[in-house]
């Protein structure tokens, strides 16, 4: 393709027919997922009102994906997210991203949002140039701390106790042998 953005580009919400295209993007992006599990993924989020996903289409073949959604935290005001980004190796350079966060950013604005955030690992330098290019600036540098949780042994929420034990536990004043 030629270094100009294509005429017919185009972005629309994502769809579950997407499935597969969206799984190579986010392998290219290096985080391989099966086609399978994407389509899961690509339902899953299109229940949630919070939450947006975006392909950047020319001539109908899926070529690029922007994920957004609100971030909302106890220490700032709501914002816009951008949880992945990702243009095909083959048509990048050509204002695919630019359209895509465009996109995101209109999202955003819809919603009342005023601000907008994403992170970007330290190594993935281009992907700092082009944000900077966009008009973002860069603020802060984070550490990430990931676990993996196994099964939960017990409730996470703690069931309230039946009337008939609560009977049971001595009250104050009561004639309990309390030391
Ligand atoms: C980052 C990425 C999404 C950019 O998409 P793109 O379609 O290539 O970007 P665009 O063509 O829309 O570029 C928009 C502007 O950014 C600039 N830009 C894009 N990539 C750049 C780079 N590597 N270095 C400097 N500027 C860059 C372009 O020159 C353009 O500015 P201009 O119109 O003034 O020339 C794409 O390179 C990509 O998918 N990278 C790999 C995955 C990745 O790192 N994703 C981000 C994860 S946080």
């Amino acid at each position: 393709m030629p270094n100009t953005q294509p005429d017919d580009l185009l972005a629309r919400e994502i769809t579950p027919e997407d499935a597969e295209a969206a799984a190579q993007l986010s392998e290219e992006l290096g985080y391989p997922v099966s086609p399978a599990e994407m389509k899961q993924r690509i339902e899953a989020v299109a229940r949630l009102p919070d939450h947006a996903i975006y392909v950047a289409c020319v001539a109908g073949t899926v070529f690029g994906w922007i994920d957004v959604g609100i971030c909302r935290h106890l220490q700032s005001e709501p914002r816009a997210e951008i949880g992945g980004l990702v243009v095909s190796s083959e048509v990048r350079g050509r204002g695919v991203g630019r359209h895509l966060i465009t996109c995101a950013e209109s999202w955003a604005r819809q919603r009342g949002l005023r601000g907008m955030v994403v992170r970007a690992q330290i190594a993935r330098e281009e992907a700092h140039n082009f944000y900077l290019r966009e008009g973002y600036a860069r603020t802060k540098i984070s550490a990430v701390f990931t676990k993996t949780l196994g099964r939960p042994s017990h409730p996470t929420i703690p069931a309230p106790m039946p009337v008939e034990l609560l009977e049971l536990i001595p009250q104050p004043g009561g004639d309990s042998d309390a030391r």
